[in-house]
């Protein structure tokens, strides 16, 4: 893929995920993320985080993204993005990223910073073990 392409992929992903935040459904810890996803399809899905009064039933955006992909068929994802209204980056949980290495090992996380910048990492930098029967 050109450098160019990637790019407006990512910032379209950042926009999604953005978009996607706006339904997260967190009044316990107030804390909104949303997550979009691209698979090798070209296909693109959303998530937000799903909060619970048994706070352990909680659906991180991420999560829910994927869980979306995969029951429409998609095993095959290539990138995540993930924002929340904080300034700061938003890394995915340890849950996530075990859940993202399933479908997505050699894939990438797409994160925007508050100036806007674009950071990109690889699943393997966040879980260079992940586990697997
Ligand atoms: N959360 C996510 O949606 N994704 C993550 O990777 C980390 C945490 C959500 C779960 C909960 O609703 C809120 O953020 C605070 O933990």
């Amino acid at each position: 893929m050109s450098d160019t392409k990637d790019k407006k992929e990512n910032a379209l992903l950042i926009q999604k995920a953005k978009d996607a935040l706006k339904n997260s459904y967190s009044p316990y810890s107030k804390f909104r993320v949303g997550a979009a996803l691209i698979t090798s399809n070209d296909n693109i899905y959303t998530g937000c985080n799903i909060e619970n009064s048994s706070y352990g039933a909680t659906i991180c955006a991420e999560r829910t993204a994927i869980v979306k992909a995969v029951s429409s068929g998609e095993r095959n994802l290539k990138k995540i993005a993930i924002v929340s209204d904080t300034n700061d980056l938003t890394f995915p949980c340890g849950i996530c990223l075990q859940v993202i290495s399933e479908f997505m090992s050699d894939g990438k996380i797409i994160l925007e910073d508050k100036d806007k910048n674009i950071h990109i990492y690889k699943v393997s930098q966040f879980l260079p073990h992940a586990f697997n029967m």
